[in-house]
């Protein structure tokens, strides 16, 4: 794990990016439990708030609007407390979702890295492959990885998801966390 000396000193909230496939949600779900804050992934809230699939947003009205809808959720939702978030993928594109993630106080980005090809397989291992817009463009999908690598390594803390399992991802970032944590009370 990589620590950035960022990372803010107090943490109210932690936001999971990485690229599809990269265990934002799984392990969103565990971390949340484990610190007993609330878990929220910001394209089911989309979903939820417009009554419409990402993948019906993608084919309807392309994907510029689903960035704009994906912003606004995402600005909504960052300031709230005892929260860890799971951002879309490609969510790391958008300026403005960028300087939210990273200047929003007591904020921790946590970017969940691995392979590509671990990735790809498995998303398409997964339930829902066929509705995932993005996998369908598999050409442009390595240069969409390469061009949001700068962004997703901007994080500040770094895990290798590579040869862990998600509880094993979980633990390593509930340790970071709690450690800092601990020294803030102690300080
Ligand atoms: C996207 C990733 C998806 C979803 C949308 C676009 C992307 O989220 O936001 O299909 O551009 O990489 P996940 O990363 O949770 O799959």
């Amino acid at each position: 794990m990589e620590i950035k000396p960022q990372l803010p000193a107090c943490i109210s909230r932690i936001v999971l990016v990485g690229f599809m496939g990269a265990g934002k949600s799984t392990v969103g779900a565990l971390l949340a439990r484990q610190l007993q804050w609330r878990f929220l992934d910001a394209d089911t809230v989309l979903e939820d708030r417009t009554g419409v699939s990402i993948a019906e947003i993608f084919a309807r009205h392309g994907e510029t609007e689903f960035r704009a809808l994906e912003a606004d959720v995402i600005h909504s939702l960052v300031r709230e407390h005892h929260l860890v978030l799971a951002v879309g993928g490609g969510a790391v594109e958008t300026s403005a979702i960028r300087d939210a993630l990273l200047q929003t106080p007591e904020t921790c980005v946590v970017f969940l890295e691995a392979p590509l090809e671990t990735m790809i397989s498995r998303c398409e291992q997964q339930p829902g492959a066929a509705l995932r817009p993005i996998l369908n463009d598999r050409e442009r999908l390595r240069d969409r990885f390469e061009a949001r690598l700068p962004h997703y390594r901007n994080a500040h803390l770094v895990v290798k998801t590579a040869s862990l399992t998600p509880e094993e991802t979980s633990q390593q970032i509930f340790k970071a966390v709690t450690a800092l944590l601990k020294e803030n009370t102690l300080a």
